[in-house]
């Protein structure tokens, strides 16, 4: 990386996907002719069909058509403030530290902070609105009541330790004191909290019922083809059925049942095995896929929390080959993280969900096709990290409309999420790209001498390996896939690959250029871009892409950098969060970026999208060799335009809106995430005071916080 490190960058770094897979080409296109005449020939659809057939499934509750952008552009800054267009407000509605029960006492902000298990825990992240009636009940209407699920991702951390939540900044080196471990375990996770509109103001509820903690100590049950898997053998649970917690969760999902799921992302960094434990497995398998996941032996883990001492609690997260059987220790504990989670956010009573048939992966968000009586649930999903891929999963069961409002909501998603065949994207050069099938009845997989694929529970836990085995195409970090309600149309952000080189660009993938970031040259895929696809129908194998956007700074050269045409109004580096509205059809999108902060703090902006095929082609040239890409219409401030621009060392991630579009929820996450450990107390030095700076109190220290965001004359936001 040439470009200035943070904290989640460095586990978004892994370059674990070694895997030589375009070697595995010639397999697989022998293995697609077979597939092709199996299925009726499938992969060879033309575009004239996919389109149509697309508009005419998703025609039926699409969003009216907006008239346009309705606001003036926010302009780029490095200010420490939140700024959204003249017209509307943005109000902090809960930051970490916040009290989620009666008992807790309020927050002081200045680390001697207690009970963390019922406060708001950092790193806001993907978030979902689940409406109440005025009487608390589930409602999928209801704008001014309702329960916000949100993702605590991670924490903003130097040398091991999340000094923002500690006095004196906590101990940086190794063993790390229980004390300080103990709250870094309850910071992270998912929560639950309700929030009410009186009309003028939106608040959320300290005392309710509905308010929940999920934190890495939550008991979880596993579902799904790993269920009871040997690979999931733990002390905690010898017959691999359960499983504690959730961890550094990224983007999240609402089931066309009404719940919650979201997406386990960078976990492998919280784990320990010392450096003996390769040579101490001898020919277990799992060796391969520890590396392949990216947990070397003798790599320092990201907190230290294996170190803290003897409890189990905190043995958990060394997860070498220590004692006699895996009944013994806590060798396949890695393996129980990685998934996409379920939970019901109306029900505290009902237990977490792993859900295993969606695969284990570098989960971001799940984002679902329209659901279509009588159909499969379609989930599509990215794994980022360097050179990963794009997953769908296709339910086995069919979709029944009684399931949009069922009794036992996670029963619905154990009916749709248990059972079902998972796939991996491979983006043809000529436009063109197939869904390469991931279990025991793709031949390549049941036959791979690549890694040994015994059953189906092999399968979901190791899935980056089964996506290697068939070829699938290796991106520029996918991060958040969003469904066009318009079109069906699937857009998923690649948010920046600083390895992709000259030698690996493909017609997917076909930057590589170098930024200067405050005169220094930083190198590969450095803005990211936005790839989408259209299929037949949501369950086909085959689909058509083309590039929706290329991010860029505006200044940069338009024959091979700009290839979308950004101007000051839109330009954008590391593309991230991504989600279209269904009341208003914006597709909006939200960066994540290290690359243009010289320029820039992080944003989000509204996009109104046209159709895959929209634009052209473009030839690259990278001396010799040649790459020919598929790219969207140019843009301009007519259908992209930035709406919001966030404070120092922020992200912008995790967007909701009530059913009326009338209320926007974003979590602005990792706020002043450059400060030093060494300035913790001294508040002059932090690189951002938000939100205490916005009025949101008490202390100096920086907060990961949502914020609701409305129109002062009451509209649709955006619009
Ligand atoms: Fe947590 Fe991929 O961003
Ligand atoms: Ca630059
Ligand atoms: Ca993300
Ligand atoms: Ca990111």
């Amino acid at each position: 990386m040439t470009h200035d490190l943070r904290p989640g960058d460095i586990f978004n770094d892994e370059d674990s996907n070694t895997s030589n897979n375009p070697a595995f080409e010639q397999v697989l296109d022998t293995r697609l002719s077979r597939r092709s005449l199996l299925r009726g020939g499938a992969g060879v659809a033309g575009a004239a069909a996919l389109g149509a057939t697309a508009l005419g499934g998703c025609a039926t509750g699409a969003p009216a058509a907006v008239r346009g952008l309705g606001f003036q552009a926010v302009a780029k800054h490095v200010q420490d403030v939140v700024s959204v267009p003249e017209g509307y407000t943005a109000q902090v509605l809960y930051g970490l530290g916040d009290p989620l029960s009666a008992s807790t006492p309020a927050f002081k902000n200045d680390g001697t902070d207690t009970d963390w298990g019922n406060r708001a825990g950092d790193h806001h992240d993907g978030i979902e609105w689940f409406s109440l009636d005025a009487q608390g009940q589930p409602s999928t209407t209801f704008n001014s009541r309702g329960l916000l699920a949100m993702n605590h991702e991670a924490t903003t951390d130097e040398k091991l330790t999340s000094f923002f939540i500690h006095a004196d900044g906590g101990k940086a080196s190794l063993p790390r004191p229980a004390a300080e471990v103990d709250k870094e375990l309850m910071i992270h996770g998912l929560s639950v909290v309700e929030v009410q509109s009186d009309g003028k103001r939106w608040a959320y509820k300290p005392q309710s019922a509905f308010n929940r903690r999920v934190t890495t100590m939550t008991e979880a049950v596993v579902h799904g083809p790993a269920r009871g898997s040997e690979h999931l053998v733990t002390k905690y649970s010898p017959d691999g059925t359960r499983a504690r917690g959730t961890l550094n969760n990224c983007g999240t999902g609402k089931t066309p049942w009404g719940t919650f799921v979201s997406g386990e992302e960078n976990w492998f960094g919280y784990f320990f095995r010392d450096a003996e434990d390769d040579g101490r497995r001898k020919k277990d398998k799992q060796v391969q896929a520890l590396n392949r996941y990216g947990r070397k032996a003798g790599a320092a883990s990201r907190h230290g929390w294996e170190s803290a001492g003897s409890d189990d609690r905190f043995v958990r997260w060394n997860n070498g080959a220590l004692a006699a059987s895996a009944q013994a220790d806590y060798r396949n504990e890695m393996n129980t993280f990685g998934y996409v989670v379920e939970l019901d956010p109306y029900d505290k009573r009902q237990t977490l969900r792993k859900r295993t048939a969606l695969g284990r992966m570098g989960h971001e968000n799940v984002t679902f096709a329209p659901a279509v009586v009588g159909q499969p649930v379609v989930a599509y999903m990215g794994d980022d990290a360097r050179g990963e891929y794009i997953y769908k999963f296709v339910s086995s069961a069919r979709w029944d409309a009684a399931d949009a409002q069922p009794a036992h909501r996670l029963a619905a998603g154990d009916k749709y999420l248990d059972q079902g065949t998972l796939y991996a994207a491979r983006f043809k050069d000529d436009g063109s790209g197939e869904w390469l099938e991931l279990s025991l009845d793709n031949p390549v997989i049941a036959g791979s001498s690549y890694f040994e694929f015994k059953t189906a529970a092999d399968v979901a836990i190791f899935t980056r390996l089964a996506a290697d085995a068939v070829g699938a195409t290796k991106m520029d970090r996918p991060e958040w896939g969003g469904v066009n309600p318009r079109n069906g149309e699937v857009y998923f952000t690649l948010t920046n690959n600083s390895q992709r080189t000259e030698a690996t660009v493909d017609a997917a993938n076909p930057r590589v250029y170098t930024d200067l970031k405050a005169g220094k040259a930083q190198k590969g895929n450095v803005h990211g871009h936005i790839v989408r696809f259209i299929e037949p129908n949501p369950a086909a194998t085959n689909f058509r892409w083309d590039i929706y956007l290329f991010a860029s700074e505006a200044s940069a050269d338009r024959a091979t950098v700009n290839l979308s045409n950004l101007s000051d109004e839109n330009d954008l580096s590391s593309p991230d969060g991504l989600v279209f509205s269904k009341a208003t059809g914006i597709c909006w999108i939200q960066t994540d970026d290290g690359a243009y902060t010289d320029q820039t703090n992080c944003m989000l902006l509204a996009a109104l999208p046209g159709r895959v095929g929209d634009g052209g082609t473009q030839t690259l040239a990278y001396g010799d060799k040649r790459v020919t890409t598929h790219l969207g219409q140019a843009q301009s401030p007519a259908t992209l335009k930035r709406f919001l621009v966030g404070p120092r060392g922020a992200e912008i991630t995790g967007i909701t809106e009530t059913p009326d579009g009338r209320a926007l929820f974003i979590n602005i996450q990792h706020p002043g995430e450059n400060t030093k450990m060494a300035d913790v107390g001294t508040p002059a030095k932090y690189e951002s005071q938000w939100p205490a700076n916005a009025g949101y109190g008490p202390g100096q220290r920086p907060r990961s916080a949502t914020i609701v965001i409305t129109k002062n004359d009451g509209g649709q936001i955006g619009t």
